[in-house]
C-alpha cells in the first residue's frame, strides 16, 4: 500500500490502536521484552525465548509477546513490561529464565504481580498523562500500590522525552507502531503544506543547534545546503558514535529507527537532494538491521523512492557501514570514507554543504540532530524554542556511566544542571566514597570538579569552563579513580585513533601518553607536567581536524582543576 493523503497515515493509526488494546475477549495479555543491544548483553534474548516457549506450551491465544527497544534504564536490564486487560502495567527488572517463568505463571495467567520482582507500574509513554491526572490512566486499575509508579521516579519524571519519544513505545520492526504515534505526519506536512524556505525557516527559528558535538545551528546548515542549484546533493545521518561512553545514538537507532529516517526525509526536501546515506559504524549490527527493515519498510509505503507521498519529490537512503574507526565520525573524514577512500580528515574548506560526497553538496547531521526535526515541524518552532536556554533550545541526550545508580540514557531539557543529571536522575551510590568529578564530551572533552555541578548543561557554560557538552557522554568518577588515569586513558584513544595525516597529532598523542605512563607509572618528574602542559598546547594550535584540535582537552581540564593529583604522582 502507498501512502499519499493525511487519511491514511489516520488510518494506519486508528487500525492499530485497535489492534493494540488488551480486552477480555481477544489479546488479554501482552509481555514487552525491551530488546536493545544493552537488553540483549544482559540476557534479553533467554528472556524473551523463555516466554515464547512458555506461550506455546501454554497453548494460550489471547496472550501476545512483543519486542520494543530500551527504555534508557541499562541497569536495570533486561527490563520486561507486563501488561493485562484493565490493569496499570507492570516493569520487571533483572529478569532472567527463572523469573520469566515465575512472572509467566503468577501475573501473565493468573494475574498476580511478583511485587518483589517489579520495578515500577506505568509506562513511559503515559507518564505525562499519569503526572496530570495524579498519576491515574483512565481504565487502568491500580492492582499492587507497593510498587513505586513511573511518575514518582525521578529518573523518568525529570527527563524531557523530545528525541526518545517513542522509548519502549514502538516495535523499531513494524513501521505501523511509528505512524500510530503520529509518525510521518511531519513528512506529510513538510511535502504537502510547506516549501523548502518554510521548512528551514521553521527549522532556523526553532533554534535546534546539531547535536554531534560542534552545536553548529542545524537550520543556517540547511541554509547553506538548500543555496546550490545542482539536482545531485546528499544527506547523510552521522551514527559513527565512536565516543567511548557515549552510546545515546544506538539508543534511538534501536529503539526508533523511524524518526531519524523521517527527519532526513524533511531534511532531503528542504535542501532539495535525492540521495542520503546513514553511516553507522559496523560495531552497532542490531542498528543496521533495524535501520535496514525500516527503510525497506518506509520504501514499501512510498515514503522513500520516487514521488513520496504521491508528490514529485524522490528521494531514497542506504546504510553505509563504517569500519570502525573513530576519525571516520569526523565529516570530511567520513565522506572520503563513503566514497570508498581512506578515512582521513581534509581542511574544512569547502564545506560539505558546498563540496561533499563525491564533490556534491552534502548535508551531514548528528542522528540526535535529525530526530528532533519530525517534532519541530509538527509542533512549530516556539514551542520548541521555548525549551531550553536563551541560546541553546531543546532538550540533550545524555548517557551517564560511572559511580552511579542508574546507568542510562537521558534527555534532559538543556539548562538542567549537572547536579540535577548526576544527583537526582542518575543517583549517586550510597557508601563512604564521595563524588570526584564528572568527565564530559568523552575524548573531546574535559574533566569538571564537584564544585562546578550546580553549572548548567548548554554549550557555552561548559565550554567556558574548559570542557564541552560534546555527543552527551558523561561518565562520573568517585574519590577512588585517578583523574590522571582517565586523562591518559582519553590521550591513548587519541593516539590509537588518530588518523596519523599530521604530526603534531600523530606524534604529539604518542608523545603525550609516554609522559602520562610515566607519571601514571610513578617515574615521573615535575617537570614532565609542564611539558605535558606544553605539548598539549601545541597539539591543539596545529593540528588539522577536531580530533587533534581537542585531543588535549581531558589532559589540559585535569591539569587546571586536578593539578594536585599529577603533583602527587611525581617526583
Ligand atoms: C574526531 C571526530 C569524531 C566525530 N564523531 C562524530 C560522530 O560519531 N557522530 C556525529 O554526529 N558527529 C561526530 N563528529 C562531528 C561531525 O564532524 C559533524 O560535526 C557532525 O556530524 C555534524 O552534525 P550536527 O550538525 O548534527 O552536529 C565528530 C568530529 C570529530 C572531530
Ligand atoms: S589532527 Fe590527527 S586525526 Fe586529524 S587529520 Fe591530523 S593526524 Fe589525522
Ligand atoms: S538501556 Fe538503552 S542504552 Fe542501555
Amino acid at each position: 500500500m502507498l501512502i499519499k493523503e493525511w487519511a491514511d497515515l489516520e488510518n494506519i493509526k486508528d487500525k492499530l490502536i485497535v489492534k493494540q488494546k488488551l480486552n477480555k475477549d481477544g489479546k488479554r495479555a501482552r509481555i514487552t521484552v525491551h530488546m536493545s543491544t544493552c537488553g540483549i548483553a544482559s540476557g534479553a534474548n533467554d528472556v524473551i525465548n523463555t516466554f515464547r516457549h512458555l506461550l506455546k506450551e501454554s497453548k494460550e491465544k489471547n496472550i501476545e509477546i512483543k519486542t520494543t527497544g530500551c527504555i534508557g534504564i541499562c541497569s536495570k536490564e533486561p527490563l520486561i513490561t507486563v501488561e493485562i486487560t484493565d490493569q496499570e502495567p507492570i516493569i520487571y527488572e533483572h529478569v532472567n529464565e527463572e523469573k520469566a517463568r515465575q512472572i509467566f505463571h503468577a501475573h501473565v495467567k493468573n494475574g498476580d504481580i511478583l511485587s518483589e520482582y517489579a520495578f515500577v507500574r506505568g509506562k513511559e509513554s503515559e507518564i505525562e498523562e499519569r503526572l496530570k491526572n495524579g498519576g491515574e490512566i483512565l481504565g487502568q486499575q491500580v492492582v499492587d500500590n507497593s510498587i513505586k509508579a513511573i511518575e514518582e521516579v525521578p529518573f523518568f519524571n525529570l527527563q524531557e522525552r523530545i528525541v526518545v519519544r517513542n522509548r519502549g513505545a514502538v516495535d523499531p520492526y513494524k513501521i505501523d507502531d511509528y505512524v500510530a504515534r503520529d509518525g510521518y505526519k511531519a513528512v506529510y506536512k513538510a511535502l504537502k503544506e510547506m516549501d523548502s524556505d518554510n521548512i528551514i525557516d521553521t527549522i532556523l527559528e526553532s533554534g535546534l543547534r546539531g547535536r554531534g558535538g560542534a552545536g553548529f545551528p542545524t537550520g543556517l546548515k540547511w541554509k547553506f545546503a538548500s543555496k546550490s542549484q545542482t539536482a545531485d546533493k546528499y544527506v547523510i545521518c552521522n551514527a559513527d558514535e565512536g565516543d567511548p561512553g557515549a552510546y545515546m545514538d544506538r539508543s534511538v537507532l534501536e529503539g526508533d529507527p523511524h524518526s531519524v529516517i523521517e527527519g532526513m526525509i524533511i531534511a532531503a526536501r528542504a535542501i532539495n537532494a535525492q540521495k542520503g546515506f546513514i553511516y553507522c559504524r559496523a560495531e552497532y549490527p542490531l542498528a543496521v538491521e533495524i535501520l535496514t527493515k525500516a527503510l525497506s519498510q518506509a520504501r514499501a509505503y512510498g515514503l522513500l523512492g520516487n514521488n513520496i507521498l504521491g508528490t514529485n519529490f524522490s528521494f531514497d537512503i542506504e546504510v553505509y557501514e563504517g569500519a570502525g574507526a573513530f576519525v571516520c565520525g569526523e565529516e570530511t573524514a567520513l565522506i572520503h570514507s563513503i566514497e570508498g577512500k581512506r578515512g582521513n580528515p581534509r581542511l574544512k574548506l569547502p564545506y560539505p554543504v558546498e563540496k561533499g560526497v563525491f564533490n556534491k553538496p552534502t548535508l551531514i547531521s548528528n542522528v540526535e540532530t535529525l530526530a528532533n526535526i519530525a517534532p519541530i515541524v509538527l509542533n512549530g518552532s516556539e514551542w520548541f524554542a521555548k525549551i531550553g536556554t536563551e541560546k541553546s533550545k531543546g532538550t540533550k541526550v545524555f548517557s551517564i556511566t560511572g559511580d552511579i545508580v542508574n546507568v542510562g540514557c537521558v534527555e534532559v531539557p538543556i539548562g538542567t544542571s549537572i547536579r540535577t543529571v548526576i544527583e537526582d536522575i542518575a543517583g549517586i551510590v550510597e557508601g563512604d566514597k564521595n563524588i570526584k568529578a564528572v568527565q564530559l564530551g568523552g575524548p573531546s572533552g574535559g574533566c569538571l570538579p564537584v564544585k562546578y555541578f550546580d553549572t548548567i548543561l548548554d554549550y557555552e557554560t561548559l565550554q567556558q569552563l574548559g570542557t564541552i557538552m560534546g555527543s552527551g557522554g558523561m561518565i562520573v568518577m568517585n574519590e577512588d579513580k585517578s583523574v590522571v588515569d582517565l586523562a591518559r586513558f582519553f590521550m591513548q584513544f587519541c593516539e590509537s585513533e588518530s588518523c596519523g595525516k599530521c604530526i603534531p597529532c600523530r606524534e604529539g598523542t604518542r608523545q603525550m601518553v609516554n609522559i602520562l605512563n610515566k607519571i601514571c607509572e610513578g617515574n615521573g618528574k615535575k617537570e614532565d607536567i609542564d611539558k605535558l602542559e606544553d605539548l598539549a598546547n601545541v597539539v591543539i594550535q596545529s593540528s588539522l581536524c577536531g580530533l587533534g584540535k581537542t585531543a588535549s582537552n581531558p589532559v589540559l581540564s585535569t591539569l587546571n582543576y586536578f593539578r594536585n593529583d599529577y603533583e602527587a604522582l611525581v617526583k
